[in-house]
């Protein structure tokens, strides 16, 4: 009898699976297992342009439900895996049911962070992952004036923009001192702390959110120096967790599910893929795990080879992008510490090339109005290439030039 391999998650790292496998020449049972109640969508618009009213959901969808019918794939929306049980290889889901295994891809993604203070769970105050998420902000958003955003990394700084391109006055509190520090670093995120304050976002840098208050629905915010800040609707983006349902039996789980360069977890059979798996690297040499839309289409798709029996290192160079008014900021790297950052081009316009460097190597790059520097900046990130500074940061040479 033909084999049977369960998805648990139907986000973007099923979806790169799914879109993989049969090609991989896989001929067993495929099921996904989604909680939500649609199909694999792309999640990096929900933030910015089906916020902004630009894209509607029927453009979101990687494919309509026949796309998986014709590759029999089964589909199975709304259906929560709640345990997996690793001994009797089966996963029960929400409705009570069993379903047996003899592979498993673990593509359950991540969930934000919820704010621990008084009076989170107020009405009116949201945090973004899903579609259901964005649909009841923007409903949210639509009927709002001031809106509050907690957490200057990605989601933030998105929200921010989207809400001013919506023209409504925004305040963003942030620990850090700067905007997407957590990522970028003190230096860049600064530059992109400036694009925000030009745009007319209240910037609290360097403050925490204490306590929100309202009489049913949030009316203010309090920050820890006792500033209370007038509001109609908070948006929490504060990290996210590994996501995972309850397991029986070992599994090695560190931060993610620890998989080894294939992809594959501690027991055999089991895989994991996405926002939630942390994979040895064998170019940088570290366990990483990655949050990003690319990551989970390329490690779903190495999956799928892997299931279908030709495992393979998976070494991909990590990119990911973000759009902030008209900005785009692209990013290349491994999220490896740096101890030098090498900056090419113009930080207040801001129109440059960063570099992000470990003992003189090139660990990372962030390219922002440069777009004929991502290439060569994404092959010396490959290459960790190790190159003179003076060059690097010379925007009058050519970044072709420093690939030996
Ligand atoms: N108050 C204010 N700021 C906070 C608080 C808090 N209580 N707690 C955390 N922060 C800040 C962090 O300092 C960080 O700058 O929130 C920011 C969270 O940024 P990320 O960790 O990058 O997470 P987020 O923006 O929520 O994005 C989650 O979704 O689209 C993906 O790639 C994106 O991986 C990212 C994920």
């Amino acid at each position: 009898m033909a084999e049977t391999c369960i998805v648990v998650g139907a986000g973007v790292a099923a979806y790169g699976f799914a879109n993989a496998i049969r090609e991989a020449g896989y001929q067993g049972r495929v099921v996904l297992f989604g909680a939500e109640s649609v199909a694999p969508y792309e999640r990096p618009p929900l933030s910015k342009q089906f916020l902004t009213g630009k894209k509607d959901e029927d453009a979101l969808l990687f494919q309509p439900v026949s796309f998986y019918e014709e590759r029999s794939i089964e589909l199975c929306l709304g259906t929560p895996v709640e345990e997996i049980d690793l001994q009797r290889r089966v996963v029960r889901t929400g409705d009570g049911s069993e379903h047996g295994f003899d592979q498993l891809v673990l593509a359950t993604g991540a969930r934000p962070n919820r704010l621990p203070v008084p009076g989170a769970e107020l009405a009116g105050i949201f945090t973004l992952r899903s579609l259901a998420d964005a649909r009841a902000l923007r409903a949210a958003l639509a009927a709002a004036e001031r809106v509050f955003v907690v957490g200057g990394g990605f989601i933030g700084c998105e929200v921010a923009a989207s809400a001013r391109l919506l023209g409504k006055q925004v305040a963003l509190v942030e620990t850090l001192p700067v905007l997407l520090g957590r990522v970028l670093g003190p230096e860049i995120g600064a530059a992109i702390t400036r694009v925000h304050e030009r745009q007319g976002v209240a910037l609290y840098l360097g403050r925490r959110v204490v306590g929100i208050e309202g009489q049913e629905r949030v009316e203010r915010v309090v920050l820890d120096d006792g500033t209370a800040l007038p509001c109609d609707l908070v948006v929490v983006g504060i990290g996210v967790q590994p996501a995972l349902p309850a397991i029986v039996g070992e599994l090695r789980i560190d931060d993610g599910v620890v998989v080894d360069a294939t992809c594959a977890a501690s027991v055999p059979g089991v895989w994991a893929a996405g926002d939630v798996a942390r994979w040895w690297h064998p170019r940088v040499e570290r366990f990483i795990r990655v949050e990003h839309y690319d990551n989970a289409l390329e490690q779903g798709a190495a999956v799928a080879k892997a299931v279908a029996g030709q495992p393979e290192p998976y070494v991909p160079v990590p990119s990911f992008w973000s759009d902030q008014y008209d900005l785009t900021i692209q990013q290349y790297g491994y999220p490896v510490e740096w101890d030098e950052v090498v900056v090419r081009g113009d930080l207040d316009q801001p129109a440059f090339t960063a570099f992000y460097l470990k003992e003189g190597r090139i660990y990372g790059a962030v390219i922002v109005r440069r777009p004929r520097e991502m290439r060569p900046a994404r092959r010396l990130v490959e290459a960790l290439a190790q190159v003179d500074r003076s060059l690097l940061a010379d925007p009058n040479v050519d970044l072709r030039q420093l690939m030996s």
